[in-house]
């Protein structure tokens, strides 16, 4: 028997109300923020990303679903939304103010657990275009708004500058320093990448590295003049707002595109994957590919790990696909006087069923209450001769009679 590839997973009919139910709620916040929807194909060329994610990160090194297409060409299945963002920014002459969300597949070769697979859906948005610190903070309360739209309780936005690269390249310096004097005591993979990529270790899970970070300097007593400016102006508005944060020195994301704000919403209803969305400023990417000095900001929110805090916090879900009518049969002749009448309902869109093969009477009404069914359009031998079928309301019980030749008008 063939089945799904380690770490990617089917949504089933019985749970796929509840990702619509998140997909609805994800647009709903968009359009209220003024963002319009963007769709991206599902590869890209890989340089795309290298470029823009990072050689030295996990993603690039070693998460990538890499292949040669048949007539040779280097491609990559889009392990995060931006890149293609920005590209297509680049691409299509955008001019201006850009602000796009979107909801896509995102693949990364991580070791599965739960909360981390290696197909994952990303509700993320983009805005480029605008260094104001108020669109850092518009990105984070719209983040904040979609998880307090769904219901979500227990999570907290997480918050950090990591400069500019001019200030960034002091930090460096820094850490370099710092680490190389303890380079026997830090993680092998984190010496490797110490030259590399040194920010990479102040998130390092290692027991050994995460020691050594609580020493460190932070990367606050190394910013400069104009990004303290606007993390403060972050952090005013933010307050202004009532939106609570919680400040983390040591985040740095595992992208090496962010400049200035970085920030995580972290829930405190999961365990060890509870980062429910990423993201930051990155103004320097547009350029970085091509493009204009045009500054952006955004997010990416995994939708699995909301689904999994929207069961872990006991959050209902109203189930959207109930069955208006469900037509129950009464007889064999009466079965095609069924047929069409289904036809007729579904025309006029009203959702209708029926148990195909003739079931028993008992069977077709066990159909319907599996299916949560408003209405059975009941049709009898004895009601077909009188010209009427018979309507029960499947909450209260009470039936009438409707008129065969003009069911649509007596339903309302
Ligand atoms: P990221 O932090 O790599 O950022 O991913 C964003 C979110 O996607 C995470 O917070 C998490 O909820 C979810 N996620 C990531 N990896 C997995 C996985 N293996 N399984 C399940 N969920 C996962 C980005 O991708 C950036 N593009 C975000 C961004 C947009 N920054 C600026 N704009």
């Amino acid at each position: 028997m063939i089945t799904t590839p380690r770490g990617v997973h089917d949504v089933l009919p019985q749970d796929a109300y509840k990702w619509q139910h998140v997909f609805d709620n994800a647009q709903n916040t968009a359009r209220v923020f003024g963002y319009k929807q963007i769709r991206f194909p599902v590869f890209e060329d890989t340089a795309l990303f290298t470029r823009s994610i990072g050689e030295t990160t996990d993603i690039v090194e070693k998460e990538m679903y890499t292949f040669k297409d048949k007539g040779g060409r280097l491609l990559t299945l889009t392990p995060e939304g931006t890149a293609s963002v920005a590209r297509a920014y680049i691409q299509h002459n955008v001019q201006g103010m850009w602000k796009v969300f979107y909801t896509a597949p995102v693949f990364r070769y991580e070791r599965p657990q739960s909360g981390r697979y290696r197909q994952h859906y990303q509700f993320g948005i983009e805005a480029i275009g605008s260094l104001d610190p108020a669109l850092d903070v518009e990105v984070m309360s719209l983040a904040i708004n979609f998880y307090k739209s769904l219901g979500l309780k227990n999570l907290y936005l997480s918050l950090n500058s990591i400069g500019c690269p001019d200030c960034r390249k002091k930090y460096k310096e820094y850490l370099v320093t710092t680490f190389e004097a303890q380079k026997e005591n830090i993680c092998p993979e984190c010496q490797s990448r110490l030259y590399k990529n040194p920010m990479r270790l102040l998130d390092c899970k290692s027991q050994k590295c995460k020691e050594i970070v609580k020493g460190v300097d932070k990367i606050s007593d190394y910013i400069c003049d104009g990004c303290k400016e606007h993390f403060n102006k972050v952090k005013f508005y933010l307050e202004k707002m009532n939106i609570p944060y919680k400040m983390d020195p040591f985040i740095v994301r595992g992208l090496d595109y962010y400049t200035k704000t970085v920030f995580e919403v972290i829930s405190e209803s999961l365990g060890a994957q509870n980062t429910l969305c990423g993201g930051g400023r990155y103004d320097g990417l547009i350029k970085e590919l091509g493009g204009k000095e045009i500054p952006a900001v955004g997010f990416g929110a995994g939708i699995e790990r909301v689904i999994l805090v929207m069961e872990e916090e006991k959050v209902e879900i109203l189930k959207k696909d109930m069955t208006d009518i469900f037509i129950v049969t009464i007889g064999e002749n009466v079965y095609e006087n069924a047929v069409e009448a289904l036809y007729e309902l579904r025309s006029a869109g009203i959702s209708a069923e029926m148990a195909y093969d003739k079931k028993s009477v008992k069977t077709q009404f066990k159909a319907a209450d599996n299916l949560n069914a408003k209405y059975c359009l009941v049709i009898g031998e004895d009601e077909i001769k009188k010209g009427v079928y018979i309507l029960k309301n499947m909450t209260d019980g009470t039936q009438e009679e409707v008129n065969k030749n003009n069911i649509l008008s007596q339903l309302s």
